[in-house]
């Protein structure tokens, strides 16, 4: 079924943590639009103003500008919240290795402090970005629940501890925690600048404005990118799903395998450039391969992904040519 037609409860209140930034206002956007309310806690480090503004004319939607990190802050979002959707959390590998104890704060301990807050009020689910950088150094492709190997950065690490505090809230106190491990997610809205920007936008924008892109590496790393739209329908399919799938982690891609020197090639074909690209070293803590299992979540959530990457590309890049 598509998350457009799934049903909830008429007067269903949606708490969407990290709301300004690019997943949580995707998510905003689709939960707006199917007529429930959203509350939208995101406290601005990297998300945007522009990402809140879009929806204040929506009668259902409130913005609480607020930090994850305080503990009465997330107390007060969710009360009398329904359905959590917890996306705030700063995100980049290469930037959690220069300042670990910052990432901690956040993703650790302001996961702790939304779940607290979470089963004080007795919400229904409670659906959290996870990452598949848990699965560290482990050599199997595709990746699968279960076979996680090293970490390699202190951002899979808050991830892996965030899905060690839903299992256990699920088994100690009864709350359905859902951990979603997002694969390189793209489309409408990723910010494309800053020195810790994903790929895909940075190169769209960087070959629209005629400039000459950099991989890091030879190029021939591989990733499941998943398109936006995947991602809100694993989300709200999480948040129907059955008791019994609480407490656990699922892969969220699409189930395919890019690799980025083709990726390069093809947006170069796509916006009409013709460029060789710069190489540049590799980066501390990436995976060389990444793709998904989504086997799990397809049987536990009835997750069924309708956007290959081929599909979501052409949405995505349409987008920023309207838009940057
Ligand atoms: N984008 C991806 O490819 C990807 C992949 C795997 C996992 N994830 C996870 O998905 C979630 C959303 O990622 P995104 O790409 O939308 O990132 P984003 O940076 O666009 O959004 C994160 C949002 O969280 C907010 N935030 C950060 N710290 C906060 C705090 N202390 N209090 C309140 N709000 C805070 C930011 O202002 C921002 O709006 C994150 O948890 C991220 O780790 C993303």
């Amino acid at each position: 079924m598509r998350y457009k037609d799934l049903d909830f409860p008429k007067e269903s209140v949606f708490l969407v943590t990290g709301g300004a930034g690019f997943i949580g206002s995707n998510l905003c956007e689709a939960i707006l639009n199917m007529g429930y309310q959203v509350r939208c806690l995101d406290n601005l480090s990297t998300g945007k103003q522009e990402n809140v503004d879009l929806f204040l004319e929506y009668p259902k939607y409130t913005f609480i500008k607020g930090d994850i990190r305080d503990l009465d802050t997330c107390k007060q979002a969710c009360t009398d919240v329904d359905y959590v959707m917890h996306e705030a959390a700063w995100g980049s590998v290469p930037r959690s290795i220069e300042m670990p104890l910052y990432y901690e704060e956040v993703n650790i301990r302001g996961t702790l402090n939304m779940m607290e807050a979470a089963r004080q009020s007795r919400v229904k689910k409670f659906v959290y970005a996870s990452s598949s950088s848990v699965y560290g150094d482990h050599p199997v492709l595709p990746k699968v629940e279960g076979q996680e190997g090293n970490l390699l950065s202190p951002y899979a690490l808050t991830k892996s501890v965030d899905e060690e505090y839903g299992k256990l809230y699920k088994r100690l106190y009864d709350l359905d925690t859902y951990g979603l491990r997002y694969f390189n997610v793209f489309g409408r809205r990723q910010d494309p600048d800053g020195a810790y920007a994903a790929v895909i936008p940075k190169f769209i924008k960087q070959l629209l404005n005629d400039g000459i892109p950099t991989i890091n590496g030879d190029g021939k790393q591989s990733r499941d990118f998943t398109y936006i739209e995947n991602v809100i329908e694993a989300n709200l399919k999480a948040c129907l799903a059955s008791t019994e799938a609480a407490g656990e982690a699922y892969n969220i891609a699409y189930g395919g395998r890019e690799y980025l020197i083709d990726i390069y090639y093809y947006l170069c074909d796509a916006l009409g450039k013709k460029a060789e690209p710069n190489f540049g070293p590799e980066r501390a803590g990436d995976i060389r391969h990444s793709n998904a299992d989504i086997g799990k979540a397809k049987k536990m959530l009835g997750y069924n992904p309708e956007y290959n990457f081929a599909k979501g590309i052409i949405e995505a890049i349409e987008w920023y040519r309207e838009n940057l």
